[in-house]
């Protein structure tokens, strides 16, 4: 009698506990099937070109294709090469920028730079005569390239070495690991970046670049050339993902009061002229380079990357686009149609 009203009494939790390692299973399995379909679907997509206006970018293998998923107990899920590096390009601009708003605050780049979308190329120079024309108030962004020398200029630190180490400590804690530049990459971009330097010298003359405009277009250069992996960018996309804390390491990277800063303006500016387009079809904040890496955020759910070279006209990895929205609308990604909206609106509650 004794046993078996033990055996009642914990029936219920029994089942709870089995239904809900099910559900985990089942949400994992999910997952590992979105990313499998995704690449499986998206593996023959022939269209865009690799970039090469760094010579560098041009020689990488244009079948290189890398799906990660990470989610928020840090479980892993990939497909297809999520180990060879490619350079980790303007996708950089988003942790250098993470980077000065969690040491100087989230104003001090709105003041410095500004959080609009110029509606321009990436490395537009006509956007900074728009930009002082206008009022002389700043309508840029860190995610452009004179927004972006101009948060490497800001990052703290009394000689270029510190600097860099800032910068560079900031991209390992984000992956979890430490990283390197590809000094192929590097050399390459530096012989070839005068237009760089020419807004890095522009910013300087109009004054948001306060000192040593050549330092900062050189450390812009080299954090353009860090060598990551698909992996790597999807730990570090999941550490926005989850409060600015690495789910791997455990790590708080930045804290979670200012990461919604940096996922708005990868929100409004990640896929350059494309960013509308891109925030319309998937509602995800995200961040392109032209190494062809591309990382996605799900604020809660997961941070997804893919890497493939070939890039469309606006810059942008023909095939990391499809798959991030094939794999973020099987997993209901898009945190504009939350679940939490779904169930309000299928209860009939007003
Ligand atoms: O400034 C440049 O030209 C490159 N280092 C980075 C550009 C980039 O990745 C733009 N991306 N879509």
């Amino acid at each position: 009698m004794k046993i078996r009203t033990r055996i009642l009494r914990t029936a219920p939790v029994i089942v709870a506990a089995a239904t809900a390692l099910t559900l985990s299973l089942h949400a994992q399995s999910d997952v590992q099937t979105a990313v499998n379909t995704a690449f499986t679907k998206n593996q023959n997509v022939k269209e865009g070109k690799n970039a090469d206006y760094i010579p560098a970018l041009a020689r990488v293998n244009p079948n290189l294709f890398g799906i990660a998923v990470v989610t928020s107990d840090g479980k892993i899920y990939t497909a297809g090469d999520v180990k060879t590096e490619v350079s980790i390009q303007s996708i950089s601009k988003v942790f250098t920028m993470a980077r000065v708003i969690q040491d100087s605050g989230p104003e001090s780049i709105e003041k410095s730079i500004g959080v609009d979308a110029t509606g321009m190329r990436f490395n537009s120079i006509v956007s900074v005569e728009l930009a002082k024309k206008v009022g002389g108030g700043p309508e840029l962004n860190p995610l452009v390239n004179p927004g972006a020398i101009t948060a490497t200029s800001m990052v703290q630190g009394k000689t270029a070495q510190a600097v860099w180490a800032k910068i560079i400590g900031t991209y390992n804690d984000f992956a979890g690991r430490p990283l390197s530049v590809l000094q192929d990459v590097y050399k390459s971009e530096s012989d070839t970046n005068q237009r760089n330097q020419a807004i890095g010298m522009l910013m300087y003359a109009y004054e948001y670049i306060k000192s040593n405009p050549a330092q900062a277009t050189d450390l812009y250069t080299r954090q353009c050339s860090v060598g990551v992996n698909a992996k790597d960018l999807a730990v570090m996309a999941a550490t926005l993902a989850f409060g600015g804390r690495n789910p791997i390491t455990g790590k708080q990277v930045i804290s979670a009061d200012n990461v919604p800063y940096v996922l708005a303006v990868m929100a409004t500016a990640g896929l350059y002229d494309d960013s509308g387009k891109w925030l319309y079809r998937t509602g995800l904040p995200a961040k392109s380079g032209v190494g062809g890496g591309i990382i996605a955020v799900s604020p809660g759910k997961f941070g997804i990357a893919v890497v493939s070279p070939p890039l469309d006209d606006a810059g942008n990895s023909v095939r990391a686009q499809k798959a991030i929205l094939d794999i973020s609308t099987a997993l209901n990604g898009n945190p504009y149609s939350g679940e939490g909206a779904r169930a309000v609106a299928t209860s009939g509650r007003h």
